[in-house]
């Protein structure tokens, strides 16, 4: 049995010492759990852009995934996939990556604009080697960000780019008045400007964006920036290009070069069941036990790693004036079997839905710093929410865990503690449950929980300290196996579902939360 607590790490011995005076741990004969929520403790907002979505030039996230063309066959508007259009909706993206990843610092965004037919073919030089037509550009971008109700993230080349490429852009998008950047969007079709929040100054420029180090990357980072312009009301949130996983010296040295010249500095971290040698990633399906219990045990990583990157930076910033862009994260596996190499299409299980909320709820431990996270990607690449084929389309188990979880976008969070046994395998071990709460505006409590246990259920007391819970209703995700997935034959295998198993009784309730699942309980006074 161990005992969690989801506040921060600097102060959880404090809280557990504290903890021994309460006795909101006793269980039932019945429970071998207990979840305590401090509803009476509200902490950071979570903001709702942890829940965004990246969207590469890469293999058929643009190509065949959002994009088919106006002319396509596959029912559209304006060449956007109507179907991709109605389920992004439902899920309230609040954020989209785009163009890159690797691909942006080698992006010339001159290419992507003007009439489709005369825009200049380019080789996708890390994706595949296929070539890029450019048919998707800043207008389709900034149109579909428009269309689906999200915020666009940009990410400027600095790996082949110039800082007068990059200021061009900003100014062609978000300028009103007379320019010669202004005059061409214009006369490109489009009259007013976009807005844009997020913009990225390059991507991984500790590798594909240009193999620098960072006290290099940082003062490019500061010319790149410095001309990046706010036009009228447009007011750039800049995203200055971060660490590889466990780099905590890039962190370092980039929040002091940079100081408050950012709004973000970004993270990226990847879940790779056998790392990322010449053995393989792992299979995405058909994985062993063993496999699984490695990529949780990976997944769960994620808390340290921003518990020590949010370390350094509250020794730089304590006032906590930069956030913490976890802008791509999410399960890496081997490419489906005789699909290219360089497309990275991976399948979905349930195992993927189990390590989404878990990493979910550590970002919700951390809301006071992690303001921004993607997981990647959208759309047939990587941990996708979605997957397509030709004309049909399947949403993943992720698609749903981001359905369930979309009650906690800009709610507060409520700091957790759990007494949860561990799930067990060999001399390897997990704590079973992990957990995150939130209230919302109405002052209706939402409380997620992961069984990562793929056998045992598990009865758990909960306990919503400083709230009395009138009812309560839940929302599931689970499936007979870990290794079961959507396809196109079967796209419901996998599907959020109404749970029934929380009950109150005197003040408190009790739930009993099925193994290899998650659920998200809505409580109300
Ligand atoms: O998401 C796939 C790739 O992973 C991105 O292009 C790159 O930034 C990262 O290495």
């Amino acid at each position: 049995m161990r005992t969690i607590s989801l506040l921060k790490t600097a102060k959880r011995s404090l809280v557990l010492a504290g903890m021994a005076a309460f006795s909101v741990f006793s269980l039932s004969a019945e429970e071998n759990a207990a979840i305590v929520v401090k509803a009476d403790q509200p902490a950071a907002q979570i903001s709702r852009h942890i829940y965004g979505q990246f969207s590469e030039h890469l293999g058929h996230c643009i190509y065949g995934g959002i994009w088919v063309g106006p002319e396509s066959s596959i029912p559209n508007t304006d060449g956007y996939r109507n179907d991709i259009v109605e389920a992004l909706k439902e899920i309230r993206i609040p954020n989209l990556r785009w163009p890159g990843g690797c691909f942006a610092d080698e992006y010339h965004w001159r290419d992507g604009i003007g009439p489709r037919e005369s825009r200049p073919k380019m080789i996708n030089t890390h994706w595949g080697g296929v070539v890029e037509d450019n048919s998707f550009g800043t207008h389709e971008f900034l149109n579909f960000c428009e269309l689906i109700g999200t915020e666009p993230y940009i990410c400027g080349n600095v790996g082949s780019g110039t800082v007068e490429e990059m200021s061009k852009w900003v100014e062609y998008i978000t300028f009103d008045g007379e320019s010669p950047m202004a005059n061409e969007r214009r006369q490109n079709g489009r009259e007013k400007p976009w807005k844009v929040k997020f913009w990225g100054v390059g991507n991984e420029n500790w590798g594909c964006g240009g193999h620098m180090d960072v006290e290099f990357y940082s003062d490019q980072y500061k010319r790149y920036a410095t001309y990046c312009r706010n036009y009228g009301d447009n007011r750039l949130q800049k995203i200055a290009g971060g660490a590889n996983s466990g780099d905590y010296n890039w962190t370092k040295v980039l929040l002091k070069e940079i100081g408050r010249q950012a709004w973000g500095i970004s993270l990226h971290h990847y879940t790779v069941p056998k790392g990322w040698g010449a053995g393989g990633k792992g299979p995405a399906t058909g994985f062993t036990e063993e496999e699984y219990m490695i990529t949780i045990q990976k997944a769960l990583s994620m808390d340290p790693l921003i518990g020590q990157h949010a370390e350094i930076m509250d020794q730089l910033d304590p006032q906590k004036n930069v956030a913490l862009c976890v802008d791509e994260w999410g399960n890496w596996f081997d490419v489906e079997p005789g699909t290219n190499p360089g497309f990275l299409y991976q399948q979905n299980t349930l195992r993927d839905a189990l390590t989404c909320a878990s990493v979910l709820n550590i970002f919700h431990k951390y809301s006071d710093r992690v303001k921004m996270a993607n997981i990647a990607q959208m759309v047939n690449v990587l941990q996708s929410i979605i997957l397509t084929k030709d004309d049909q389309m399947v949403l993943t188990p992720t698609y749903h865990i981001y359905n369930m979880y979309k009650v906690h976008q800009d709610a507060v969070n409520l700091p957790v503690e759990l007494l949860t046994p561990d799930y067990k395998l060999g001399s390897r071990a997990v704590p079973a449950l992990n957990a995150s709460a939130s209230v919302d505006a109405d002052g209706v409590i939402h409380v997620s929980i992961v069984n990562l246990d793929p056998d045992r259920d598990i009865a758990t007391s909960l306990n919503l300290r400083g709230f009395a819970p009138k009812s309560v209703t839940g929302q599931i995700v689970t499936a007979p196996k870990l290794d079961m997935w959507n396809d196109f034959d079967h796209p419901e295998t996998i599907t959020l579902k109404a749970f029934d198993g929380a009950k109150i009784n005197k003040g408190l309730l009790s739930v009993k939360v099925p193994a290899k699942s998650v659920i998200t309980l809505e409580i109300k006074k």
